[in-house]
């Protein structure tokens, strides 16, 4: 094992930018590494700006274009097929098919499989969280990780679960490397499947787990901290109206176990309006 000063040292001497240290030792503590802050703030002092870094642009302003392959598919085509093939889909299994057949995703080629769902189809609730991590990238099915685990738990607590009547899903089924964030793209083509799967199985209330599932779904500027906890309208393009929950993330939850308390307020709305939808 190295330790951190070893890597540390390797950063020293590697002519690393301000950025990728940064995001080197984010990602350090995010995995629960020691971070050896004023060791970070030296080495950020003497690394070279990224701007510095960035070479010069001799590009005229058509060369920088992005280069696009004729007959090459564009975001909007592919969503455009990923509607097409969701609508013809009457099933979950067809729609899972469809899924894990479609080529438009950019993450398709980096991953394992698609992650499609899991539980109950027909449920009265229906979770929404951000996408597959290794774990469920390997086995194939949504938050079988630790955060899973999680999820597992504050579902049991209000008396719900992927066994008996909850449908786990996300809004990007393939694993983005290194497990960053799906970006606009990605989400824009499987957008057409989420939606479908939404009016398929018909939930009575959806809970979106997570900032980056909320904001995408409800198309919102306000990020997860002002957004959880409040109830909110969705309606899919084919004209399903459903209300949607968003709450914190439990890998978030896992970082944050102060936030705890938040995440059970949350959690006893979405049993409290189950109850009152008739779930
Ligand atoms: N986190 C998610 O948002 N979804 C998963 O399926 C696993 C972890």
């Amino acid at each position: 094992t190295r330790l951190v000063s070893d890597w540390s040292s390797d950063v020293c001497s590697s002519d690393l930018s301000r950025v990728s240290i940064t995001a080197l030792t984010e990602w350090w503590a995010e995995m629960g590494v020691g971070v050896d802050t004023a060791l970070v703030e030296v080495l950020l002092k003497v690394s070279p700006a990224a701007e510095e870094k960035k070479p010069a642009k001799t590009e005229t302003p058509a060369a920088a274009a992005p280069v696009r392959r004729k007959g090459a598919k564009t975001v909007s085509d592919w969503a455009n097929e990923a509607r097409a093939k969701a609508a013809a889909a009457t099933t979950l299994d067809a729609l899972a098919e469809a899924i894990r057949g479609f080529e438009g995703s950019p993450l398709k080629a980096s991953c394992e499989q698609a992650v499609v769902s899991d539980g109950v189809f027909g449920a009265s609730l229906m979770v929404i969280g951000e996408g597959p991590g290794a774990e469920e990238d390997r086995r194939g099915l949504p938050f079988v990780g630790k955060a899973g685990q999680l999820l597992d738990k504050m579902l049991a607590a209000i008396g719900r679960s992927r066994a008996e009547n909850a449908l786990i899903t996300n809004v990007n089924y393939w694993r983005p490397p290194g497990n960053r964030n799906p970006e606009a793209d990605e989400l824009a083509v499987c957008r057409p499947f989420v939606d479908r799967m939404i009016e398929l199985s018909k939930p009575k209330l959806i809970v979106a787990a997570g900032g980056v599932p909320a904001v995408s779904l409800l198309a919102s500027k306000d990020g997860i901290m002002k957004l959880r906890g409040n109830e909110y309208a969705y309606a899919t393009p084919g004209g399903y109206n459903v209300p949607l929950i968003p709450i914190l993330h439990p890998a978030y939850l896992l970082r944050r176990p102060q936030d705890k308390s938040r995440a059970w307020r949350d959690l006893l709305l979405v049993e409290k309006r189950l109850a009152e939808l008739g779930g």
